[in-house]
């Protein structure tokens, strides 16, 4: 299991550039990491095994720094940095921080890797072989590195039977047949993947909480308590998915009502048995009143009131309570014009701001629909000041080719996280409000549903694998950008040769633009298959009662969303926001048609009328998938045959369903708007 392609981004491949593996060779022959808790053996395991890698010498660990050694890696009170390192320095360090600094010690160079905390020495050690494995020099730097985010979440859609919501890369790495997988090493290499992207939470079983699930907290902790094992090695915390309906399922009870006296004792006994188990258990995410699932609306209570409930069971144990906000009515009536998906939950949340305990947090997906190709941020950012708020992120690439087609998403999710609220006045930030710093939350973070199986590459498309480690990157610093976190992924993972960093850079950068060209248009999003959501299907979801309608007809084609003749979800904004996307004039070109219904013959600001446009972005993306897939070809000679013929089989097959999709949506919209192709290309 040692391919490149299991190994991620860890492969710690030999340096090929003879000068500088003889410098790293002498430099890095012993080493000083003191300490033996399980976190720092994880970052010691991590440093012999990165350096046998990249240099082929066996590295000699010493307990205390001798005159010779250069690496030295010890927490920040260690005495031995006294007179080497100013206290002010130390001091800029967080709790989960690092500084990697070059010093000099009777004439002898050293690099120290400190933190104030064990998971800081290993987010130390994982950035420093990083640095390696890009040949990186290492004479003068002096790096403080702190998470900006406390929280750094993985959820997974894991199910006890093997099988992954949304997964598209193979089964569960965890289970099957509802037992844990007896593979308990593979799920150690998975903690190293995400250590080494400073994740420190997550949850191990899908939002969705079915029968098997739902006895985690029951009869089946012991799995639970397993992994937990083995994440905390790795610094990270485990969390479940609960069933809201759990005092009736597991306890017997006749109700889940939150404000039952039955009810809350029965949940603090639970979770009292949990922490006996798992005392660092992180806490619990939930699903509720949402796509049929159990929550407090059945006892007429409101969302406060259930999270509330659990919150206070967790709070002496220092455990969190996530709640997801992703309500809405998926009952939608055609007919109906007034009832809009995209304002549900602004409509269910905002007017409960305030009302949360301390250790709640919601979690907000990035738009208001559902993981679109292209979505306006959702307005719930900013909007709830005294509420601790996660951004949920969908990694798992359900509505952006399923892992089939390249949809590199980092440059998707910058855009959210620079979104300006105005909140709190120009610069408000999403970034800002999910840290917690725009309103000082005590809690914020980003959550990324995981797009990883047990495919042997991880992720079925390899370059797929570039989302995973983005992720994790831009949670813990979202001011990293796109460029640099490619550059350093594509290096990473297939060297440093800069033709292979030129092109693979560029491939997944331009990756996002070119599937949304051949998909939905302008904003309005789904045009999928129902339930696989894989595949063009422009009426799909119009004709069922999901509440994703695009209104397209003879004439025209999108949703009125604005205040003044629409759903009134253009409002939910603060007024910078509201202002723009209330007006057909100030709103962008890219999300027209989420906030309005208009003529194919209207014009856009590109200068193009609709129709024309949908003609040529489709045209446009099936040729720049076909550049893809050239581009890709380039790179025979560079690329290791595995690798190599996996990431072609899926961009030549993205080629075949890109020509779906353009012929399916051009031939849609020419059929009903009955205007031509300027250029005159073969519609059907
Ligand atoms: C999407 C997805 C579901 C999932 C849901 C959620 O709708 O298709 O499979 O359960 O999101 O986030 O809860």
């Amino acid at each position: 299991n040692q391919s490149n392609d299991y190994q991620c981004w860890l492969g710690y491949n030999k340096i090929q550039e003879q000068e500088l593996l003889k410098y790293y060779r002498e430099l890095l022959r012993t080493i000083v990491i003191t300490g033996d808790t399980p976190v720092i053996k994880s970052a010691r395991e991590e440093l012999i095994k990165g350096i046998e890698g990249l240099t082929g010498i066996d590295p000699m660990i010493a307990d205390a720094p001798e005159e010779k050694t250069f690496l030295i890696v010890v927490k920040s009170g260690n005495p031995y940095l006294d007179n080497l390192i100013s206290k002010d320095i130390l001091a800029k360090i967080n709790e989960e921080g690092f500084l990697i600094k070059s010093v000099k010690r009777n004439g002898q160079q050293k690099i120290i890797i400190t933190g104030k905390s064990d998971q800081g020495l290993l987010y130390g050690v994982f950035s420093f072989l990083r640095m390696i494995q890009m040949e990186k020099e290492l004479d003068d730097i002096e790096i403080i590195n702190n998470p900006v985010n406390s929280l750094r979440f993985i959820n997974h859609w894991d199910n006890l039977d093997g099988s992954i919501e949304r997964g598209y890369a193979g089964k569960s790495i965890f289970y099957n047949n509802n037992q844990l997988t007896d593979n308990l090493d593979r799920i150690i290499d998975y903690a190293r993947l995400l250590a080494s992207i400073g994740i420190n939470s997550i949850v191990i079983n899908n939002v969705n909480v079915h029968r098997e699930e739902t006895k985690l907290i029951d009869d089946k902790l012991d799995m639970v308590k397993k992994l937990a094992d083995i994440f905390r090695n790795y610094g990270i915390k485990t969390f479940l998915s609960i069933n809201f309906a759990s005092p009736i399922e597991l306890g017997g009870l006749s109700t889940a009502d939150p404000l039952n006296s039955e009810v809350r004792k029965w949940w603090g006994y639970k979770v009292e048995d949990i922490y006996a188990e798992i005392p660092d258990f992180g806490g619990f995410l939930v699903k509720a009143d949402s796509e049929h699932r159990p929550g407090p609306f059945t006892y007429k209570r409101n969302h406060a009131e259930g999270a509330n409930m659990l919150a206070e069971e967790l709070k002496p144990f220092g455990g969190i309570l996530i709640w997801r906000c992703f309500v809405y009515n998926c009952q939608q009536d055609w007919r109906d014009y007034q009832t809009d998906r995209a304002r549900a939950a602004y409509d269910n949340f905002k007017p409960l701001d305030g009302e949360f305990l301390e250790n709640v947090i919601l979690q907000v997906k990035n738009g208001p629909l559902d993981f679109q190709v292209r979505e306006p941020v959702s307005p719930l950012f900013g909007a709830m000041g005294a509420t601790n708020q996660f951004l949920e992120l969908q990694i798992t690439q359900e509505y952006t080719g399923q892992q089939r087609h390249l949809c590199y998403l980092v440059p998707q999710w910058k855009e959210v996280l620079d979104f300006d609220t105005y909140a709190r006045g120009k610069g408000s930030t999403v970034k800002k409000v999910i840290a917690g710093s725009l309103f000082s939350q005590l809690y914020g973070g980003i959550a990324g549903v995981v797009n990883i199986g047990d495919d042997d590459n991880w992720t079925g498309h390899t370059l797929a694998q570039s989302n995973l480690y983005g992720f994790g990157r831009l949670t813990w610093n979202p001011d990293l950008s796109s460029g640099e976190i490619t550059d350093e992924w594509v290096r990473l993972t297939f060297g440093n040769d800069p033709v292979v960093v030129e092109t693979i850079s560029q491939m997944l950068l331009d990756s996002w633009e070119i599937y949304e060209n051949y998909t939905s248009p302008l904003g309005i999003g789904w045009m999928v298959n129902p339930n696989h959501h894989y595949g063009p299907n422009v009426d799909g979801y119009e004709y069922s009662r999901w509440g994703t309608y695009h209104r397209a007809d003879h004439f025209g084609i999108g949703v009125d969303r604005s205040v003044k003749t629409g759903t009134a979800y253009a409002g939910q904004y603060f007024e910078e926001n509201a202002i723009r996307y209330e007006s057909i004039e100030f709103c962008p070109d890219e999300l027209l048609l989420f906030f309005h219904h208009v003529p194919y013959i209207h014009q856009l600001k590109s200068g193009k009328t609709v129709i024309q446009h949908i003609y040529d972005s489709h045209f446009t993306g099936v040729e720049q998938a076909i550049v893809l897939k050239k581009k890709w070809e380039g790179l025979k000679d560079k690329i290791d045959e595995k690798r190599y013929s996996n990431i072609l089989a899926r961009l030549s097959e993205q080629v075949e369903h890109a020509k779906e999709w353009r012929d399916v949506i051009n031939s849609y919209f020419y059929r009903k708007a009955s205007i031509p192709d300027e250029l005159d290309r073969k519609i059907y």
